[in-house]
């Protein structure tokens, strides 16, 4: 017979802590298009494919490794998620559920989350970081829709602290210290591939988003629903459709991920060591 959820999210654990030794990771960090880099900062790291964990998504795309990474950052151990499937390639939110489930039952307590993403606001421009304060999903999609896990979490979660307030200041006040501009906004997911039209984009703006992207949300669910914390931020790497005259391809995206990418790096390195 096919594994359960809970047995797939068990044998992960297990699988995960055979290989660490000791390490207590204290975060897991999901990194977004772009920002995989920072999997190489971390140091006496040990690389796990998603290959070798059960109910953890097959990664598509050619050249992309899916892998957790454990290891110090920041004088601390964290957990790195290394690739993911986004919303745009699957309707199956299982994989997602399963790493994300994967990290709480590793006992970690908090879930960093990064993405690339457009911006809506004209002083924030490509290479600059966005603190999530909070989401508008868009996606027309919710990753707990079906029957309920009732091993992970209750029927219905509560959003209404989806970025935790305490961790939020934490990572402003990390950023002051280490010199590093981060803005802050809401984050609206659109499910994508496709990149929003200008109207969209117009649309947006009006209903009080800062930055529009293809992921976390669903994600930022999943942790709110198994009890984990949720912080965040979004690499900018272009203006949002109509606002400038720029042509977006996921080229484009990455390249421009580059830029932010030290800052981001610096950041979450210096915030897990102040967990
Ligand atoms: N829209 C949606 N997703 C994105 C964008 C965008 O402009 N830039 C990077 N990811």
């Amino acid at each position: 017979m096919a594994n359960t959820h809970k047995q797939n999210v068990e044998a992960s654990r297990d699988a995960i802590r055979a290989k660490i030794g000791g390490a207590k990771p204290k975060i897991a960090i999901i990194l977004g298009s772009g920002l995989g880099g920072l999997a190489e900062k971390i140091e006496n790291s040990v690389t796990i494919p998603y290959a070798d964990l059960p109910g953890f998504p097959t990664l598509t795309v050619a050249g992309h490794v899916g892998a957790v990474v454990v290891g110090r950052l920041g004088g601390v151990d964290v957990l790195a998620f290394k690739g993911r499937k986004h919303f745009y390639e699957t309707d199956d939110a299982y994989p997602l559920k399963t790493m994300i489930r994967t990290a709480k039952a590793l006992g970690i307590e908090t879930l960093f989350l990064s993405n690339a993403a457009g911006s809506l606001r004209d002083f924030m421009l490509p290479g600059s970081l966005m603190m999530i304060l909070d989401h508008i999903n868009y996606m027309g999609i919710n990753p707990l829709v079906g029957p309920n896990d009732d091993d992970f979490g209750s029927r219905f979660s509560p959003m209404s602290d989806a970025w935790d307030p305490a961790l939020r200041d934490k990572l402003m006040q990390t950023a002051q210290d280490e010199d590093i501009t981060l803005h802050e906004g809401v984050y609206m997911a659109f499910r994508g591939p496709s990149f929003e039209t200008p109207a969209e984009i117009r649309m947006a703006r009006t209903m009080g988003a800062d930055a529009v992207g293809m992921s976390s949300v669903p994600d930022c669910i999943i942790a709110r629903h198994c009890g984990l914390r949720v912080v965040g931020c979004s690499c900018i790497t272009n203006l949002g459709a109509g606002l400038s005259d720029e042509v977006l391809s996921h080229e484009h995206t990455l390249e421009n991920a580059a830029r932010g990418a030290a800052d981001f790096e610096r950041l979450v390195a210096s915030f897990a060591g102040r967990l």
